[in-house]
């Protein structure tokens, strides 16, 4: 198994304490990347992606801030000082918010957008949101922002992959959620590819939760989507 490839697969934490990520990892040693959301990091604080770095795993630290541009680029500029790899804010705060919380990170920390969440669709953009168009073409608006902005690559759908690259460039990166593999249920995701689709379609980072954390042999789940991937990778 490369670890290159098994880098690619971001497992999401989506746990409420300390207690309940041990006992997870200890249950996953082949995981290399794993993804902090707001109900963990908020329960246990900047400690734990300090102990999850010190475990020699990549952090992707999930809290899409949302401020204006100073107070956006100090928080970027905290949780970069914890060496996450990956850390996101909303495009839809603007190309200054973006541009001084760019500058704000520091090496590894790649700065990643949220375009539009995925339970926002087109009745909620439209008359909601006020936005006007189609979700797509939304995305891909606050994608061209984030990378005139200089950030790293956008949070989006693998379904909308495609146009993305075509739209931003192969090396814009791709984090996608939304996987699903083969067999496994939806739950709440509605608009899913399985792992293979999504690396074929350009993803560059699967991030993954249910799936593998709830499998009753998470490591075996993870290897099983590895060893699905590495064909295509
Ligand atoms: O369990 P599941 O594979 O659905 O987990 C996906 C993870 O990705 C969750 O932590 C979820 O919050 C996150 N996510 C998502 N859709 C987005 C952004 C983040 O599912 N648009």
């Amino acid at each position: 198994m490369s670890d290159v490839v098994a880098e690619r697969i971001i497992v999401a934490l989506d746990v409420g304490s300390k207690e309940e990520v041990e006992t997870a990892l200890n249950r996953l040693p082949s995981v290399k990347f794993v993804k902090v959301g707001m109900e963990l990091f908020f329960s246990t604080g900047p400690d734990l992606v300090r102990s999850l770095k010190d475990r020699g795993l990549k952090v992707f630290v999930d809290l899409k801030v949302h401020d204006i541009p100073n107070t956006a680029a100090g928080a970027m500029r905290s949780l970069s000082r914890l060496g996450c790899d990956l850390l996101n804010l909303h495009c839809s705060g603007g190309l200054e918010m973006m541009q001084r919380a760019q500058e704000a990170v520091s090496e590894p920390t790649k700065l990643i957008g949220v375009t539009q969440l995925t339970s926002t669709n087109q009745t909620i953009l439209n008359e909601q949101l006020g936005i006007p168009g189609t979700v797509e073409a939304s995305v891909l608006n606050y994608a061209k922002l984030a990378k005139q902005a200089g950030l790293a690559g956008v949070v989006c759908s693998p379904l909308e992959v495609t146009a993305l690259k075509e739209a931003c460039g192969p090396d814009f990166l791709a984090i996608t959620p939304g996987v699903r593999p083969q067999g496994s249920a939806s739950q709440d995701q509605k608009r899913t590819m399985t792992p293979a689709e999504a690396i074929r379609a350009g993803s560059d980072y699967l991030v993954i939760g249910r799936p593998i954390m709830a499998n009753s042999d998470p490591n075996g789940a993870f290897l099983k989507i590895l060893e699905e991937i590495e064909v295509e990778a």
